[in-house]
């Protein structure tokens, strides 16, 4: 059993406050990914639930106990950086039982323990070699095993795989969502990268300057964005932006004006009326190449990926990105028209606040754990 709590924490540095009130739930073995762009924050959050740094105001809980007083090493919490120090003239086995020397637990045990955590991690043929004999996905997973000898009840890993190659990022990522199944542990974990965050998180935390934007599944986020910032923020490429004028607007839909004509979207309109100005959102990916279509750009660039194709289009003022069908034949300076369904379309008010969507997403609610094959073998443990 391991739950986090935390309530209305603040973290100020002399006299400047980085982390400005969060409240976060963590459930029992949940996997949560802080994400958010450089400097607002996810290190102090996580080195304020390690307790490596102190809480200014607020509370901490770990399993309904306020923790605030209690040190690092009494948190029963692992935490693995993105520079993970392991000792050069120590042998991986020692380097993995390191914490239980010092923790003076006997040898047979600690033995026990590493080989545990060795056959887990898959580094049993390496326990002999030092760390300069290894490639650096062994190295990274050597880090995570000292985390694991020492049993903790909620592991935090700050950006553990940023300094890998993009393969053995994969093959890292896909590894520690078969440990957090393995170990059923609570993990939480900062990332840059938007696939790990997407495909690792039972629930997204994104911070911007120090203050949560939004907690949710990682589809929830990415279908129902609560504000613009966090439209922005999830989604690879970017979300598209265009500022346009309302006509009408009523609690089943908004009329738009486009370009190449009105458009409704079916989100709640209340509180804005015609003449307001407001923002569309649409996904790079939910815009379609079509001769008929409402919006016109010129092809500034034009990425060819293999399987898909991304183009940059700039119209006027605006410019927008549409991933189209790999095999698209246009070329640069070409002038295209595009569409999109209203459905996938967002809107925000002045003040960045989404327009709530008239239905859900049908995927939004399914368990992480439900996409995965690995979930078959949920039942052993
Ligand atoms: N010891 C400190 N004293 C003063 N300011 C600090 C200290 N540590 C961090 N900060 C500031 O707090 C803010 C948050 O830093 P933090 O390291 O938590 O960001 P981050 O979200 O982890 O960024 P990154 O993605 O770059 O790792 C930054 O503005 C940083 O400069
Ligand atoms: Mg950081």
């Amino acid at each position: 059993m391991a739950t986090l709590h935390l309530n209305n924490i603040v973290k100020d540095f002399g006299g400047t406050q980085v982390i400005k009130g969060v409240d976060l739930e963590v459930k029992d073995r949940e996997f949560v990914v802080f994400v958010g762009p450089s400097g607002c924050g996810k290190s102090t959050l996580m080195r304020m639930i390690a307790g490596l740094e102190s809480t200014t105001s607020g509370e901490i809980a770990i399993d309904g106990e306020r923790v605030n007083e209690v040190g690092p090493a009494d948190r029963g919490l692992a935490m693995v950086f993105q520079s993970y120090a392991l000792y050069p003239h120590m042998s991986v086995e020692d380097n993995m039982g390191f914490s239980l020397r010092l923790a003076k637990v006997p040898k047979a045990e600690r033995r026990e323990k590493v080989l545990a955590a060795a056959r887990i991690l898959q580094l049993e043929p390496l326990l002999d070699r030092k760390p300069k004999a290894l490639s650096g996905g062994q190295r990274q997973r050597v880090a995570i095993g000292r985390a694991i000898v020492r049993n903790p009840s909620i592991f935090l890993f700050d950006e553990p795989l940023s300094n890998l190659d993009a393969a053995l990022r994969v093959q890292m990522r896909i590894e520690l969502a078969q440990l957090h199944e393995e170990l059923d542990a609570t993990m939480i974990y900062v990332t840059h990268d938007q696939i790990e965050a997407m495909t690792m998180a039972d629930k997204i935390v994104v911070l911007q300057d120090g203050v949560v934007e939004q907690i949710g599944s990682p589809m929830e986020l990415y279908h129902h964005p609560r504000n613009r910032f966090v439209a922005g923020f999830i989604g690879s490429p970017k979300m598209n932006f265009l500022e346009v004028e309302v006509r009408g607007a009523d609690a089943e839909g908004v009329e738009v004006a486009l370009p190449g004509g009105d458009c409704r979207v079916p989100v709640a309109g209340d509180g804005v009326s015609a003449g307001d100005v407001v923002t569309l959102g649409i996904r790079p990916e939910h815009l379609a190449l079509d001769e008929q279509g409402p919006l016109t750009g010129q092809i500034q660039v034009i990425e060819r990926l293999g399987g898909v194709t991304s183009l940059y289009l700039e119209h006027g003022d605006s410019e927008w990105i549409l991933v189209a069908d790999g095999d698209v034949a246009h070329r640069v300076r070409d002038h295209v028209r595009f569409t999109f369904d209203p459905a996938r379309a967002h809107l925000f008010t002045a003040d960045g606040l989404a327009l709530a969507h008239l239905e859900r997403h049908p995927l939004v609610d399914i368990d992480r754990k439900e996409n995965r094959a690995s979930s078959a073998s949920g039942g052993q443990r």
